[in-house]
């Protein structure tokens, strides 16, 4: 084998189409650089694409998924559903609120929560559940609904991974009663640079999440300007989109067809690679509904290949170790055998739009070579 192709010696990278710097420049002279008319139009772009009434745009996906939680009423003396098997930023954004995540198990062939496991982990003390949309696939936890509503529970998704995803024919972001979290982070399906985004259920929480969002300031940008003062009406936080975050993520939208086309080619054409290695089993993603986030593996002798890989300059990643074994979160640590067990055989392997079937092939050979050598 030649050198590494220079693609595969990353494990995710953004994907720019071209006109995001012109509309970054444009942004930078137009010189507002915190909340703007660009954000306003970013939401509406969003909302417009998933067919909704409305998105609010935050600084981050944990941004998002904090102020999400709040405006769920979430609060000191509650708990959070969630799954171990996530980024580190889901339990934060949970601690952020005051309340407790309680660690849940995942179905070992999607790496996400499920029904099932949500009902097993109900407390009394239950507020929120957040089911982790783990590589961009949906969960479905309809048949729970009327019973967390009666319950006043309410699904806060993490959809970091997920933009542009479906649950059956529907957007991920457009099922009733679920208030939606993306990410437009540096590697997300669609890119901001940094940022996040809520879809919020009635336009009551939209107002609130604006609120929350601007360190609790009931007025918009442009009524601020043109009054003498301005209402600090509760506890908020600087949590909103800049401008310049903004203009890119629109950039990024008008192509975002062919980046998920190309995500979903990638995964198809590494999913036919990998029937042909024993001892390899790929992540389900539900590839016809999804725009995937990322390539993974469960393989037994994980760590040896991991390393092999590594050193032959492959950029193969751990996404993600679990969260309940973690020392900042050990207090909450209950004991998770599917989540574990899993967890000391994932493997992602390098995927993001830049990469061509060829890299996907050389990924491929480099992966049955190292299976194929004997532990020593
Ligand atoms: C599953 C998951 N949740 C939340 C986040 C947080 O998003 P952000 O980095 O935009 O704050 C990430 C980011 O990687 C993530 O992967």
């Amino acid at each position: 084998m030649g050198a590494v192709p220079l693609q595969v010696t990353m494990n995710a990278r953004p994907y720019l189409h071209g006109p995001e710097a012109e509309a970054l420049t444009e942004a930078l002279q137009a010189g507002q650089y915190g909340h703007s008319a660009i954000v306003d139009r970013f939401e509406q772009a969003i909302a417009d694409y998933l067919g909704v009434p409305d998105m609010v745009a935050v600084a981050s996906g944990t941004a998002a998924l904090q102020l999400a939680l709040t405006t769920a009423g979430v609060a000191p003396g509650h708990e959070v559903i969630v799954p171990s098997q996530t980024f580190c930023a889901s339990i934060h954004a949970i601690l952020a609120t005051g309340a407790h995540p309680r660690f849940v198990e995942i179905n070992p062939d999607t790496l996400c929560t499920d029904a099932a496991n949500v009902r097993d982990a109900l407390t009394p003390k239950t507020r929120a559940i957040v089911p982790v949309l783990y590589g961009g696939r949906a969960v479905d936890l309809s048949t729970l609904h009327d019973e967390l509503t009666r319950q006043r529970i309410t699904i806060v998704e993490d959809a970091a991974h997920a933009f542009g995803s479906h649950c059956k024919d529907t957007f991920v972001g457009a099922r009733p009663g679920v208030l939606t979290c993306f990410s437009f982070g540096p590697i997300k399906n669609l890119t901001c640079g940094t940022g996040g985004g809520i879809i919020p259920r009635t336009p009551p929480e939209a107002q609130e999440l604006r609120t929350l969002r601007a360190l609790g300031i009931v007025q918009s940008q442009t009524q601020r300007a043109a009054t003498t003062s301005y209402t600090v009406q509760e506890f908020g936080l600087r949590a909103t989109m800049s401008a310049l975050n903004a203009a890119i993520g629109l950039a990024q939208l008008e192509h975002f067809e062919k980046v998920a086309a190309k995500r979903q080619e990638l995964w198809r054409t590494y999913a036919d690679g990998l029937h042909a290695l024993d001892g390899v089993r790929l992540v389900d993603v539900d590839i016809d509904h999804t725009v995937p986030f990322n390539c993974v593996i469960h393989l037994t002798d994980r760590d040896r290949v991991f390393a092999a890989l590594r050193a032959s300059g492959l950029g193969v990643g751990v996404h993600y170790p679990p969260n309940h074994h973690q020392p900042a979160f050990k207090h909450w640590h209950r004991p998770l055998p599917v989540t574990e067990r899993s967890a000391r055989q994932l493997m992602s392997l390098p995927f993001h739009p830049s990469m061509n079937r060829d890299d996907v092939q050389y990924v491929l050979s480099a992966l049955a070579r190292s299976l194929a050598t004997e532990t020593p």
